[in-house]
């Protein structure tokens, strides 16, 4: 018998990621996605469902139709610069429209729930590696809206018998290790894409937001981490919900922190190609520095980020810009 996993947003960067991974790990994935800023032909190892994740009718004939045994809730809108400048879209996108998801899952008695979540729930840290126990203060109306969903579904859990993990993310990157996959933005807004685009020539230069942060060369340190990788962490959320497990939420990152000048220099040494750049100031909503304690992550789900170091993030991603390792 077929055991169906409901990834919304499944056409998307990571969504179809996790769709291959579920796909390998024995489940049917059915992909709900809009295809708003997805793609069609990345849904390659299941079903698509095209449709708005807050069409509460389409949605619960979906999850009575599959009766899957979770639902991977990737579906939003996440670039955390677009939040400050319209908080509406992401209010109505990741809010409104999480709430009449979780409405569909509890009318049809859908109860397990892998939630897409992110490190921008935790807002500006002092501290050099954020925990789980890290006061979730977010900065930016991205943040806030992830973290709104987080509470729902404690409040839901409490109230509904709703069993849930919370993913949250640091920065995912890279693209699938066989090259089925890449990342595919429009408009691209993430460093190494973007940092690869220049490197390619597609556009004239990368934008450096702000040297002037408080960390050792001036730039925004990430913790990024490979999108199989992430992938794999929700294979197994899903499994920890089929197994009775209970609520979990958990960061998904790697421990180490890598400034814009260290992406920099990871792709020209891989590629032989130069990063033209130029400085401009510091860009609304970003926190200087953002690294993850994974170990929680690496306990309760066994998370092993084995293909999220540097050298094999760029070496996945830059193929889908048209470049190629340097022998
Ligand atoms: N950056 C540049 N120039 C660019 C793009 C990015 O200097 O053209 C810098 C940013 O200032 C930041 C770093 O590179 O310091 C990474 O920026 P990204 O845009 O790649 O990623 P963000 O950290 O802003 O955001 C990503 C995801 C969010 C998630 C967040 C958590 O897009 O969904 O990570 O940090 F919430």
């Amino acid at each position: 018998m077929r055991r169906y996993v409901l990834v919304t947003g499944g056409a998307g960067f990571i969504g179809s990621h996790i769709c291959k991974a579920l796909h390998l790990s024995g489940f049917t994935p059915v992909a709900l996605d809009n295809l708003s800023t997805g793609h069609a032909d990345a849904v390659r190892w299941g079903l698509l469902v095209e449709t708005n994740v807050g069409d509460l009718e389409k949605v619960a004939r979906a999850l009575e139709t599959y009766r899957p045994v979770a639902v991977v809730h990737c579906a939003a809108s996440a670039y955390v610069g677009e939040s400050v400048s319209n908080p509406q879209q992401y209010y109505e996108n990741n809010v409104l429209q999480g709430l009449a998801l979780l409405s569909a899952c509890l009318q049809t008695r859908t109860l397990n729930v892998v939630f897409s979540s992110s490190c921008a729930t935790y807002g500006a840290c002092e501290q050099p590696l954020i925990d789980e126990t890290t006061p979730q203060t977010p900065i930016n109306p991205y943040g806030r809206t992830k973290l709104i969903l987080e509470l729902a579904l404690e409040d839901y859990a409490m109230a509904y018998g709703l069993r849930y993990v919370a993913l949250r993310y640091f920065n995912a990157a890279g693209a699938d290790p066989d090259s089925e996959l890449f990342e595919r933005h429009d408009p691209e807004t993430h460093l190494i894409p973007r940092a690869l685009m220049a490197a390619s020539g597609q556009i004239d230069a990368l934008d450096i937001f702000g040297t002037d942060y408080a960390t050792p060369d001036g730039t925004c340190v990430r913790d990024y981490v490979h999108v199989s990788d992430l992938a794999d962490a929700h294979v197994a959320a899903v499994r920890h919900l089929e197994g009775g497990g209970g609520a979990l939420r958990l960061n998904l990152g790697t421990g180490m922190g890598h400034s814009v000048f260290d992406v920099l220099r990871t792709i020209e040494t891989l590629t032989g190609r130069s990063v033209p750049f130029s400085v401009g100031p510091q860009r609304a909503g970003d926190p200087a520095a953002l690294v993850a304690d994974p170990r929680q992550a690496q306990r309760m789900l066994r998370f092993s980020p084995e293909r999220s170091d540097l050298r094999t993030i760029v070496s996945t991603a830059a193929p889908g810009f048209g470049l190629r390792m340097r022998p």
